[in-house]
């Protein structure tokens, strides 16, 4: 069958390779009525009531900014409503709609801000030199442990306050809930999945999840009593509507952040290794004027890549788009990936183009209040490393092809061999 009627429901669908994909979505979009997929594509939760699958960049626009008819709650972020187990531990701000979202949001905003950003960015751009350095040091390998996965951890680690003893502990928890469908993290293999299996996966991310919240509720014991001016600090003192955040609130706040400030920005910073290789000719306008047209660069990247390829929103009322009417109660899939290859906004939208101006791609969400809250840290993040290697090492390459993450939800790389002349 063609990719487009195997299902987004499948994780075949996801294991095909990526043009393969985007074929499929591409048939999507040109459909007249929007795509309604019956189950779900993860391997190990009970059959849902399925979802539409919203393809266009106009319509994934429209349900960001109308949070008021596209609901993120009971949930964004997963597919099937959590169970009550679940949502203690997963059960922060992405999962929630305003006026509570925008309270616990503005918690840590501030840290966020570009004026922040500028105060750490020396910071961030000596973590890039030092693994620039020991990438040197230990010759080509995996760019993705020695390289992608690194800046994201230390940065986000640090403004947590997050011990670097810890680091490794983050990256291990982080694999098990977001490669969640991926057989090496869960060892469930695909198409494969019986009722014992599922419950062992689901019990590894509750496992490592509960971790996190552990690793939060300790440093937050000890930030009361000491602030420091990090962010656990910020959460653990914040005031919400005059009450302090739960315990749970904290652990699922700090989960949130440490997850989703580093698989994402990790998987921008392989693909860009991997498009630079594919596509030389974008390579050499990059290095021919590495200032002037590195952030467009790093907009194309995340545009081209999609590292998160959808979020979910929930129907509070029936809603006309698009000719067609959604139901309250209806689930839709905002993906991102076909929104930023939407032809009628983005001309020759499969052409990786870091000149591409404007470029409204939606790669951090569409625009509305949940629109990511790390956007401005990760366009630091992938600039300055970016700078680093191609300065240093500015014949870097992938040397082969990636070993994708199986999964529907991030497009990530495990690993992506690389290979450079040493300087
Ligand atoms: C939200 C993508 C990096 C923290 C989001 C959303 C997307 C996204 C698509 C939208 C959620 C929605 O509309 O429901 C990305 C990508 C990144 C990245 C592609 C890297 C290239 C980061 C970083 C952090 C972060 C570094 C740092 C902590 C968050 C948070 C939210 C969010 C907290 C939830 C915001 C809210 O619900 O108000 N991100 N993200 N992200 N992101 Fe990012």
């Amino acid at each position: 069958p063609a990719p487009s009627e195997i299902g987004l429901s499948s994780l075949e669908f996801w294991a095909l390779p990526g043009e393969a994909r985007e074929a499929a979505f591409a048939d999507l979009r040109a459909r007249e009525h929007p795509a309604f997929f019956p189950e779900l594509p993860v391997p190990f939760v009970r059959p849902g009531e399925g979802f539409y699958a919203l393809v266009r960049h106009a319509d994934v626009s429209e349900a960001s900014r109308h949070p008021e008819i596209f609901s993120s709650e009971p949930s964004a972020t997963s597919i099937p409503d959590f169970p009550a187990y679940m949502e203690r531990f997963f059960g922060s701000l992405i999962n929630m709609d305003d006026p509570r979202h925008a309270k616990i949001r503005r918690i840590v905003s501030r840290a966020f801000t570009p004026k922040m950003l500028d105060k750490t960015e020396e910071d961030v751009r000596r973590r890039a030199a030092r693994i620039v350095d020991e990438l040197i040091e230990t010759g080509p390998g995996d760019f993705v442990a020695k390289v992608a996965v690194r800046l994201p951890v230390e940065v986000i680690c640090d403004m947590l306050g997050i011990p670097e003893r810890d680091y490794p502990r983050v990256i291990e928890r982080t694999n098990v809930i977001l490669g969640n469908s991926d057989p090496e993290y869960t060892g469930i293999k695909p198409g494969r999945v019986g009722r014992v299996t599922a419950a062992r996966a689901l019990f590894k991310i509750i496992w490592a999840a509960r971790d996190l919240h552990r690793l939060a509720a300790g440093l937050g014991r000890q930030r009361v009593e000491n602030p420091t001016g990090d962010l656990v600090s910020a959460l653990v003192n914040a005031n919400v509507d005059g009450e302090r955040l739960t315990v749970r609130e904290l652990g699922s706040f700090f989960l949130l952040l440490v997850v989703a400030g580093n698989e994402t920005t990790r998987t921008a910073l392989s693909h860009a290794l991997k498009l630079f290789t594919d596509f030389p000719d974008q390579r050499a306008l990059l290095l021919e004027d590495l200032e002037g047209r590195i952030g467009g660069a790093v907009e194309e990247i995340v545009r081209y890549s999609t590292p998160v390829i959808f979020m979910r929103r929930n129907l509070t009322r029936d809603h006309e788009m698009n000719g067609h009417t959604y139901r309250a109660g209806d689930k839709v899939l905002l993906f991102y990936n076909s929104a930023n290859r939407d032809e009628a906004v983005f001309e020759h939208a499969d052409v990786f183009d870091i000149t591409r101006g404007p470029n409204p791609h939606v790669g951090f969400g569409g625009p509305g209040p949940h629109f990511c809250l790390g956007a401005n840290l990760a366009r630091r993040e992938i600039t300055v490393m970016l700078r680093e290697l191609f300065t240093r090492v500015p014949d870097i390459r992938a040397a082969g092809e990636p070993d994708r993450l199986l999964s529907g939800f991030i497009n990530g790389y495990k690993r992506l061999p690389c290979t450079f002349t040493a300087p």
